[in-house]
């Protein structure tokens, strides 16, 4: 059998064992969890994604929440008290890759890896409603995703929908030979190829060695996002924010790609940061002026 046809073995079973026999499009095969599957299939054939790292929560719309409804479990989880709140993502519904997951096999069984969680009035508990089976949870880093869909729906007007956790390499790297400082990395990001600044002018946030999966950094994170779109958790991987998952996703290429072209030019310049050839802080306004960015002037000499 291909992997398609074991694939789509794994959704018919999915939304029958669910729910038995139920009219209308299986929630694996909804648009939105299809967007879902396929950014964890796309970050694994990256290979950010060892064993069980990084993951993904989407905020659904009422019409996706209305569409997956019927598929719903009858009896969800008892409420799980997050030991945060926001009050503008009350009611919210969430897609969630499991904590301890593997976002490699997402695609090949969707309702086993990944779950919707429901939040409560209060905003400060979440309950399952479909999918993670066989006593799955939520991603350890549930609580900073909340935390950071409350401060980015705040940030973007509400068009912030997707958050996305990762462990690229070079990222990562990065933040062993560079201060932890967000305007310095910021710069070598931008000055690492011409697009960067018009893909994230805002520039990146940068967190110290934090404990993953920790309250503390969840505070630090939603601190930082306020400013940025994306953070830099050192000696760990990048967190970044989107109004979908291509652009999601995408800032998370761009910036590990920047990372990558840093690292290269370092190790071909022997160690040093003066390159022959770079983009001046002129060069970055001129872009900025052209493309008419509110580019984070502060991080410009
Ligand atoms: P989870 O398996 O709980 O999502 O943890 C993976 C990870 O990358 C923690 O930062
Ligand atoms: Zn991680």
């Amino acid at each position: 059998m291909g992997v398609f046809e074991s694939a789509q073995g794994m959704f018919d079973k999915g939304a029958s064992v669910v729910k038995g026999a139920v009219s209308g499009v299986a929630v694996e095969n909804q648009a939105f969890m299809r967007g879902f599957i396929r950014l964890c299939s796309d970050g694994w054939l990256q290979g950010w994604h060892e064993r069980n790292g990084g993951n993904v929560t989407y905020r659904m719309t009422n019409a996706e929440v209305d569409a997956a409804r019927p598929f719903f479990y009858d009896n969800p989880s008892s409420w799980v008290a997050m030991g945060v709140q926001a009050g503008n993502l009350s009611g919210a519904f969430f897609v969630t890759t499991g904590a301890g997951r593997y976002l490699r096999n997402v695609e090949l069984d969707p309702s086993y890896n990944v779950g919707i969680v429901e939040i409560n009035r209060t905003g400060d508990a979440w309950r399952l409603v479909w999918g993670l089976r066989d006593g799955g949870r939520p991603t350890s880093e549930f609580a900073s995703h909340f935390m950071n869909h409350s401060v980015r729906v705040e940030a973007t007007g509400g068009a912030c929908r997707v958050l996305y956790h990762a462990h690229p390499e070079s990222v990562i790297a990065l933040t062993k030979v560079m201060p932890l400082d967000a305007r310095t990395i910021t710069r070598a990001l931008w000055k690492a190829m011409t697009e960067c600044v018009i893909l994230f002018p805002a520039g990146v946030g940068v967190t110290g060695t934090m404990v993953p999966g920790g309250i503390d950094l969840a505070r630090a994170t939603s601190e930082l996002m306020k400013t940025y779109e994306a953070v830099i958790w050192a000696n760990h991987g990048l967190f970044c924010s989107g109004s979908d998952f291509d652009s999601a996703f995408g800032l998370m290429h761009a910036i590990q790609k920047a990372a990558l072209i840093h690292g290269q030019a370092l190790m071909m310049n022997g160690g040093s940061a003066e390159f022959a050839n770079t983009i001046s802080d002129d060069d970055l306004r001129a872009i900025a002026r052209t493309y008419n960015l509110a580019v984070n002037e502060a991080f410009l000499d």
